[in-house]
């Protein structure tokens, strides 16, 4: 388990605070208060990072998503000014293309629209349906409490992505240790490389596989790439893990973290449970996206040129953290913002991002999530936290917030 203490928000002489800020005691769904605070002083506020430099925090929704979508700021993390949230590895560290501009970053991912485009992920429905009620026989038929991460969240989307991308699954526990060493935000730069480098070499070894014996997934789909000499071998297999850590560590975090949240608001999951019409579902989903915002570490960028924004100007160089978790509660973009409310329209919320960027993965998070919140509480009705919410360990270490344990019984 790991630990929740965090070290105190830390402001320089200057008054300009640290990023990351830590969020308030007791409210774990909450941004931090740093952050909401700077929120209502104005649009733009300077932050310090680890390194001493002091980049823009872009705060309000409007010129978040107005940044976003400007081809004037860059994704890619090895140019000077870049608001890097740790030191850059040997070799630049590079998660293929969430780090890459156009036309770099289109033509690569291009190549995998097709598998995550709406029609294809709604045809793994059943499938995906068959996973979450397996899971949960499972789980009803194991003792009890048992930790709804380790049971659920974590294999229901794992062995989705597995399938999808033809990753054996009997590979978990590799793959899903190195995805957590990589996204923890503590993590020294050598064990996130060694962590880099082992599933760069394990997802390399599935593509000389796929090339010799091809089969009917997405691995087998770059392989076929690489050889008509479209890509790399060394891209495929950057790209892979990038499918296969966004594919799994996101969605789990999201089921985990959603349902305590619904645990904590009883009158919202009597809601969910008691209804089903696929329409309250489906804005549950987006609402709990928005509330929840668990890729929390803001959307990171560098200006290219000077850009003018809200009365400032942003200078070509200067880093740029679009923190997307304030921005959805920004009351200007969501009446009463702190308000879980699944029957708001929620459809713009910027949890999967904005932009050229904006998450290749959506179309499959959503249905994943849709499956799980339609099943899980009408088959399991009297779910229940098994320990108090004071003893769940939250992940304010990690560049996706969640938990690493949710004890629940029934
Ligand atoms: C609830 C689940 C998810 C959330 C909240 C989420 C969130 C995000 C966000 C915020 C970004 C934008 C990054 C940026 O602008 O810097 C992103 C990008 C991305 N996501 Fe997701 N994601 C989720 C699920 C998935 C899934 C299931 C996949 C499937 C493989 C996936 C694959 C990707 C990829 C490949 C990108 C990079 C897109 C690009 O750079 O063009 N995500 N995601």
């Amino acid at each position: 388990m790991t630990s929740t203490v965090h070290p105190p928000v830390s402001e320089s002489p200057s008054g300009v605070p640290e990023f990351p800020m830590e969020r308030a005691a007791g409210c774990p769904f909450d941004p931090p208060p740093t952050a909401t605070a700077k929120q209502k002083e104005a649009p733009l506020a300077r932050v310090r990072l680890w390194d001493g430099s002091t980049p823009w925090l872009v705060t309000r929704y409007a010129e978040q998503r107005a940044l976003l979508a400007d081809p004037r700021v860059s994704a890619d993390i090895t140019r000077p000014g870049y608001p890097n949230g740790a030191p850059l590895p040997p070799g630049g560290g590079s998660i293929s293309f969430i780090l890459m501009d156009d036309p770099e970053h289109a033509r690569l991912r291009r190549m995998v629209t097709a598998p995550f485009a709406i029609k294809r992920v709604q045809a793994l429905r059943p499938a995906i349906q068959k996973i979450v009620d397996e899971l949960i026989d499972t789980m009803l038929a194991g003792p009890k409490p048992v930790d709804l991460v380790d049971a659920f969240a974590l294999p229901m989307p794992s062995l989705v992505i597995c399938e999808l991308l033809g990753v054996p699954y009997s590979d978990h526990d590799f793959f899903q240790d190195n995805s957590k060493t990589i996204i923890n935000r503590d993590t020294e730069p050598e064990r996130r490389v060694a962590a880099m480098q082992a599933l760069n070499t394990y997802l390399d070894e599935l593509l000389a596989k796929k090339l010799a014996a091809p089969t009917e997934d997405l691995l087998s789909g770059l392989a076929e790439r690489v050889r008509g000499g479209e890509l790399t071998r060394q891209e495929a297999a950057q790209m892979g893990v990038l499918l296969l850590i966004a594919g799994h560590e996101t969605t789990a975090n999201m089921i985990a973290l959603g349902t305590l949240a619904l645990l904590e608001h009883p009158d919202q999951l009597a809601l969910l449970r008691d209804n089903d019409d696929p329409k309250l579902v489906a804005s549950a989903v987006e609402e709990l996206l928005r509330y929840l915002n668990i890729v929390h570490n803001g959307r990171r960028r560098v200006a290219l040129e000077d850009i003018e924004i809200a009365g400032r100007t942003v200078r070509a160089g200067e880093g740029l953290i679009m923190a997307n978790d304030i921005a959805n509660r920004d009351p200007d973009a969501f009446p009463e913002p702190d308000r879980l409310d699944l029957t708001r329209d929620a459809r713009h919320h910027i949890a999967f991002g904005f932009g050229i960027h904006q998450c290749l993965g959506q179309p499959l998070a959503r249905l994943e999530l849709q499956t799980v919140y339609s099943t899980l509480y009408r088959r399991i009705p009297t779910l229940q936290l098994a320990t108090g919410i004071d003893r769940i360990p939250f992940k304010h270490d990690g560049s996706v917030y969640g938990v690493y344990e949710l004890p629940i019984t029934w």
